[in-house]
């Protein structure tokens, strides 16, 4: 029998989640009880001897959270890939090259956040607005400012999301405009490791929701001398990483060109590789990259949405998840404009399908596409939430003994909204299919982080 004093409160609920990639199990009338850290303790089906007895303690208590019929309990979804400060910038310039779209949008408005008080206001909104979305755990790119960016760290803790935050690093003068570039070597690495420590130390995070992340923008922004150094970092305080990979053919071909080699030998080549490492879009992987990447245990942030606008071409999504490779998704706020990681799985799925069947109307159909790349919904799910916690080697994205209760509650046929269920009709498989393709905030009635609940 389960210590009861161990417990803050117990929910009930009909709830969704991905123990299997590829599967998924509906367990209704579920009972979590979470612990005083905001882990969860236990879980109970039904049928339990014990069940009927915890029910009726916890509801004597007063500590049991009832989710009512046609609401549905969701591991909280993972953003692996969102740069905070591109929000104002969200659904602009998309028909821009990749060079064009950073030289004359997002270097300019990064520029913005030498000013705490405009990234104040911004920080506070963006991670307000992934929270309403369902993203518990978010992963952010910031700037190259540590003191905005800390300020940033600081949201997340006041608004209660899980957050893993970089300072952005970028240092070469040669692609890099002179009004939003590191002075040098030296003063972007001190910034970078005062940055490291002061996240840790901040009032409030000594469970550490909040984490520092190392952060090379990506190859050509950044000096050799500087991602050696910062992969320094990750070595000495086995941080976490997050950087650009191999996103499009001109991304690919800068490192080819000045480096004889891929991104992921360069990234490993300086260090930067670990079990907690983000690679962001990873479009352009040879098999070495592929094995390199499950050697360190690192993992991708699949972008759907923002590969279409950047990547010239379409990520093999199917066979990195069958070659085992962690895989996650991300918003690339704003290289796409959604904030929403119910639609970066939609758009996982749809990307997929249109790589499986081909877009040249000249072709035959049997030459168009590539045969068996589509992913499932359910897949999509499993990378939004399994997926990004293993990404993040962090204990997020399932309802398991021992893992964060980082949650969402989903409420279908709302006033607003466009997530109908019909009992009738709907199985439970269209039920988590309509709410991957059709929730939206409306429809996100409550939102829990390590057990506390943030909306
Ligand atoms: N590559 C380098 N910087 C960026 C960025 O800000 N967004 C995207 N999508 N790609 C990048
Ligand atoms: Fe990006």
């Amino acid at each position: 029998m389960i210590d009861i004093t161990m417990i803050k409160f117990a929910v009930l609920a009909d709830c969704f989640h991905c123990p299997v990639k590829g599967e998924f199990a509906f367990n209704i009338d579920w009972l979590l009880l979470i612990d005083h850290q905001g882990d969860i303790a236990a879980t109970y089906q039904p049928q339990h001897p014990e069940y009927a007895d915890l029910l009726a303690t916890f509801k004597r208590n007063d500590s049991l959270q009832v989710i009512p019929k046609g609401e549905y309990l969701l591991p909280g979804l993972v953003d692996l890939h969102c740069h905070a400060p591109q929000w104002p910038q969200a659904g602009k310039g998309l028909d821009l090259p990749l060079y064009d779209w950073l030289q004359n949008y997002t270097f300019p408005l990064e520029n913005r956040y030498s000013d705490n008080d405009f990234a104040a206001n911004v920080y506070q909104d963006v991670t307000k607005t992934l929270l309403a979305n369902g993203t518990t755990s978010a992963v952010y790119f910031a700037s190259i400012h540590r003191q905005s960016t800390e300020l940033l760290a600081q949201t997340c803790l006041n608004v209660g999301q899980r957050a893993f935050v970089g300072k952005v690093n970028m240092d070469n003068s040669d692609q890099c405009p002179a009004y939003y570039c590191e002075p040098s070597v030296t003063q972007a690495i001190d910034d970078t490791e005062l940055f490291v420590n002061n996240v840790f130390e901040l009032a409030g995070n000594q469970s550490r929701l909040v984490h520092p992340v190392i952060t090379p923008r990506f190859v050509p922004s950044c000096t050799s001398e500087l991602l050696q150094q910062l992969g320094g970092l990750v070595q000495r305080y086995d941080l976490h990483m997050q950087t650009h990979c191999s996103e499009s053919d001109w991304a690919r071909d800068y490192s080819i060109q000045h480096y004889g080699v891929s991104d992921v030998t360069i990234y490993a080549d300086m260090g930067l590789l670990n079990n907690k490492s983000i690679l962001a879009h990873s479009i352009f992987l040879n098999q070495a990259d592929i094995e390199k990447i499950n050697q360190f245990k690192a993992g991708i942030g699949h972008c759907p949405l923002s590969n279409m606008y950047f990547a010239n071409a379409a990520m093999p999504t199917r066979e990195l998840l069958d070659h085992g490779v962690q895989i996650g998704l991300g918003s690339d706020i704003a290289g796409a404009p959604s904030p929403s990681i119910f639609r970066a799985s939609f758009d996982a799925v749809s990307h997929s399908r249109v790589r499986e069947e081909g877009v040249d109307i000249y072709l035959p159909a049997s030459k168009r596409g590539t045969a068996n790349a589509r992913i499932s919904f359910v897949e999509a799910f499993w990378m939004a939430t399994v997926g990004g916690g293993q990404v993040l080697d962090a204990k997020v994205g399932l309802f398991e003994q021992g893992y964060h209760f980082d949650a969402i509650v989903i409420k279908a046929n709302s006033a607003i909204g466009n997530l109908r269920i019909w009992p009738e009709f709907d199985s439970a498989k269209d039920i988590l299919e309509k709410i991957i393709t059709l929730a939206q905030p409306e429809n996100v009635a409550k939102v829990w982080v390590q057990g506390n609940a943030v909306i």
